[in-house]
C-alpha cells in the first residue's frame, strides 16, 4: 500500500528511522519488497533522476505498482530522489509520488529557499511533501560533484530561517556522509552534535540522512577476491546510524550497499559458474540476498516489525 512519506515519519519520529532504498530495475523492486515484508518494515522507494531515465520512468512506476499487489502486505512511500526543479514538477504532475526532493543545495542560502519554495507550493497543492536539502555533502552524486573542501556541514543557525521560509517538510543535513563507497579516510562519523543542535531547534521535524551506506567490509572483500578493485572503500558505521534515529533522522537513505551486493553476486557468480550465460541465475541469488540485506538493515534502523503498529495508526 502507498502511503503519504508524512504519515510514515509521524509514526517513525524519535522511536526508529525509515530505511530510503534507491531501486533501478526489476531484481532490486523484487529483493526490497522481499526484505521489508519478511522484516515487517515500512520503507520509502526512492527513485533518481537517473533510474527515471536508465531505461523509462514508466517501467519503474509499473514495477512498484506491480509490486504493490504482488506484496499487498507492504506499505511504502515513492520518492523523487536529488531531483532538480523540473524532475519535482513533472513527478509533482504525474500524481504517482508520496513526496519529491528539491536538491538545490549548491545554491546560495537565499536561492535554494526560493527554488525550494516554488516546488513546496506546487507539491502541497497535491499533498504532496517536500524534501529540501541545507548544506552540502561530499561525494558524487548524478551530475554534481563535492570535493571534500567544498563539503559543507549543514550550519543549524540556518535551519529554522530555510525551514520557516522554504516551506519544506524534512530537512536533508550534511552531518558528516557522503554519497559512494568512499565515505572516510579515517576513523571519522557523524557530528552529532549538529544533528542535536539542529533537533533542539526544530523538535519534532523530520530530519534526512543522504549517504548512509555502511558498506559492509565484507562484501568488499568477496568483491576484491573476485576481481574487484573497491581498495579503501568504508561507509557509515551501523551502531552510529542507530544512535542518530531518536535524535530525528527519521529518513535514511541507502543505494550503494545494494550497489555491493549486485556487484558481489555477479562477480562471484561469473568467477564460480563461467559456463553460465543465463542472467536469471545471478539474478535470483541477487533478489534473495538483497533480501536479506534489507532485513538486515531494518533492524538497524529500528524499523523492522514496526508495520503492524503503523498500520493500526493509519485505521
Ligand atoms: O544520491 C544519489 C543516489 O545514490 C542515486 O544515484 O543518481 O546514480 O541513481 P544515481
Ligand atoms: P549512499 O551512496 O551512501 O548509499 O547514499 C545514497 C543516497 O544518499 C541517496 O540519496
Ligand atoms: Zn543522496
Amino acid at each position: 500500500m502507498i502511503v503519504s512519506t508524512k504519515a510514515l515519519f509521524k509514526h517513525a519520529y524519535g522511536k526508529y528511522a525509515v530505511g530510503a532504498y534507491n531501486i533501478n530495475n526489476a531484481e532490486q523492486t523484487m529483493g526490497l519488497f522481499r526484505g521489508n515484508v519478511d522484516s515487517k518494515a515500512p520503507f520509502i522507494i526512492q527513485l533518481s533522476k537517473g533510474a527515471r531515465s536508465y531505461t523509462d520512468k514508466r517501467i519503474l512506476e509499473a514495477m512498484i505498482r506491480a509490486a504493490d499487489e504482488i506484496f499487498p502486505e507492504a506499505i511504502f512511500a515513492v520518492h523523487l530522489d536529488h531531483g532538480d526543479e523540473a524532475a519535482c514538477m513533472d513527478c509533482i504532475a504525474s500524481g504517482f509520488y508520496s513526496s519529491v526532493m528539491i536538491d538545490a543545495s549548491h545554491e546560495p542560502f537565499e536561492q535554494n529557499i526560493a527554488i525550494t519554495k516554488r516546488v513546496v507550493t506546487a507539491a502541497h497543492a497535491k499533498n504532496i511533501a517536500v524534501e529540501a536539502e541545507l548544506g552540502q555533502l561530499g561525494g558524487v552524486e548524478e551530475d554534481i560533484s563535492v570535493n571534500e573542501e567544498n563539503a559543507k556541514l549543514t550550519d543549524p543557525k540556518q535551519v529554522e530561517e530555510f525551514v520557516k521560509k522554504s516551506g519544506c517538510d524534512s530537512l536533508a543535513c550534511a552531518i558528516g556522509t557522503s554519497h559512494g563507497a568512499y565515505k572516510f579516510t579515517g576513523s571519522q562519523g557523524l557530528h552529532f552534535e549538529v544533528i542535536l543542535a539542529i533537533q533542539k531547534l526544530l523538535p519534532g521535524y523530520p530530519l534526512v540522512m543522504h549517504g548512509s551506506s555502511s558498506v559492509p567490509q565484507d562484501e568488499v572483500q568477496r568483491i576484491n577476491a573476485a576481481g574487484g578493485q573497491l581498495k579503501g572503500a568504508k561507509g557509515v558505521d551501523e551502531a552510529q546510524i542507530t544512535k542518530a534515529a531518536p535524535m530525528g533522522v527519521t529518513k535514511v537513505n541507502i543505494d550503494t550497499d545494494g550497489r555491493l551486493v549486485w556487484c558481489r553476486v555477479h562477480r562471484e557468480s561469473f568467477r564460480d559458474d563461467p559456463a553460465n550465460f543465463d542472467l536469471r541465475k545471478p539474478g535470483t541469488v541477487f533478489i534473495n540476498e538483497y533480501a536479506k540485506y534489507i532485513a538486515h538493515k531494518n533492524k538497524v534502523l529500528g524499523s523492522a516489525g514496526q508495520i503492524d503498529s503503523l498500520r493500526k495508526s493509519l485505521a
